[in-house]
C-alpha cells in the first residue's frame, strides 16, 4: 500500500519535542517500508502556535503567520528526517514533485506546510490524491472524530465508521486558519471527499502500533 501519514504536531511537540515518540514512530516506519510506501506530514504543534500567536498580537497578517507555521512544521518534519536516517530524503520535501521523486528514489519523504492558505491536513490530502495514495493515516490528539468537538462538548460521540459527506458536514463550520485546532480542515474534507480517499483518524495509543492500524485494528473513526 502507498500510505500518507499524518502525524499531528501536537504530539511531536506539546511541552517539549518527544524525542521517545520520534524514534519509535520512525523505527516502526522503517520495518513496515519492506511492504508499503509512507510519506509522512507533520504538523505545526505548539512551537507553530507560540509563533503565529505573537506575530498576530504583533498585528502580522494571516499569510505572514502561515509562512512562519510552515516553517516551524518544517523544523518538526526536521526531526522525522533526523531519526529515520538514510531511509529518508536528504531534506524536507518543500513540495509534491520532491515527495514523489523520493519514493521513485526509495526513499521516504517528509514534510511540513507547502504554502499559506491552507493547513497541513490540507497538504496531506492533497498529498494523497497527487501521489495516488491507498490510504490516509491521520494521527491526532484526540482518539477519532467526534459529532462535535469534544474539548468544547463533554457529550461529544466518537463514530466509529462515518462517510466522507458525514466528515465534511461535521468539519465545515471549522476554520482553516493558522493555529486553529480542527480534527480535519474543512479543505482537506473537501480533498478526501473528491477522490474519495480511504481515511483513517487514530489518537496517540494507536501511533505506537501502526501495523495493527493497518490491520484494522484501532479505536479510531474509518472514513470511506
Ligand atoms: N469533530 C471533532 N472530532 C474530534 N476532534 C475535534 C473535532 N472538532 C474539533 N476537534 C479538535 O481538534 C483537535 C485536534 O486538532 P489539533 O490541530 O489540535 O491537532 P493536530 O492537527 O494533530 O496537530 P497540529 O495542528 O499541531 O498538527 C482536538 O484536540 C479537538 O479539540
Ligand atoms: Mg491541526
Amino acid at each position: 500500500m502507498r500510505i500518507v501519514l499524518k502525524i499531528g504536531g501536537s504530539l511531536v511537540f506539546k511541552d517539549k519535542i518527544d524525542v521517545d515518540l520520534i524514534k519509535n514512530v520512525s523505527k516502526q516506519i522503517v520495518s513496515l517500508s519492506k511492504t508499503h510506501e509512507f510519506l509522512i506530514v507533520i504538523g505545526g504543534g505548539a512551537i507553530a502556535r507560540e509563533y503565529i500567536g505573537a506575530l498576530k498580537d504583533i498585528g502580522k497578517d494571516d499569510t505572514f503567520l502561515d509562512i512562519v507555521g510552515i516553517e516551524a512544521s518544517r523544523l518538526n518534519a526536521s526531526l522525522f528526517i533526523g531519526a529515520l536516517g538514510e531511509h529518508a530524503a536528504v531534506e524536507v520535501s518543500k513540495n509534491f514533485n520532491h515527495a514523489l521523486s523520493a519514493i521513485h528514489l526509495d526513499k521516504i519523504p517528509v514534510l511540513g506546510g507547502t504554502h499559506p492558505g491552507h493547513t497541513t491536513d490540507a497538504v496531506s490530502s492533497m498529498l494523497s490524491e497527487f501521489v495516488g495514495a491507498d490510504l490516509f493515516l491521520r494521527f491526532t490528539n484526540v482518539d477519532g472524530v467526534y459529532d462535535k468537538d469534544p474539548r468544547k462538548h463533554p457529550d461529544a460521540k466518537k463514530l466509529e465508521k462515518i462517510s466522507h459527506g458525514q466528515l465534511l458536514e461535521i468539519v465545515e463550520g471549522t476554520k482553516a486558519k493558522a493555529g486553529v485546532n480542527t480534527v480535519i480542515d474543512p479543505l482537506a474534507a473537501k480533498i478526501l471527499k473528491r477522490s474519495n480517499i480511504k481515511t483513517v483518524v487514530c489518537g496517540k495509543d494507536e501511533l505506537l502500533s501502526i501495523k495493527a492500524v493497518l490491520e484494522g485494528k484501532h479505536k479510531g473513526t474509518e472514513i470511506s
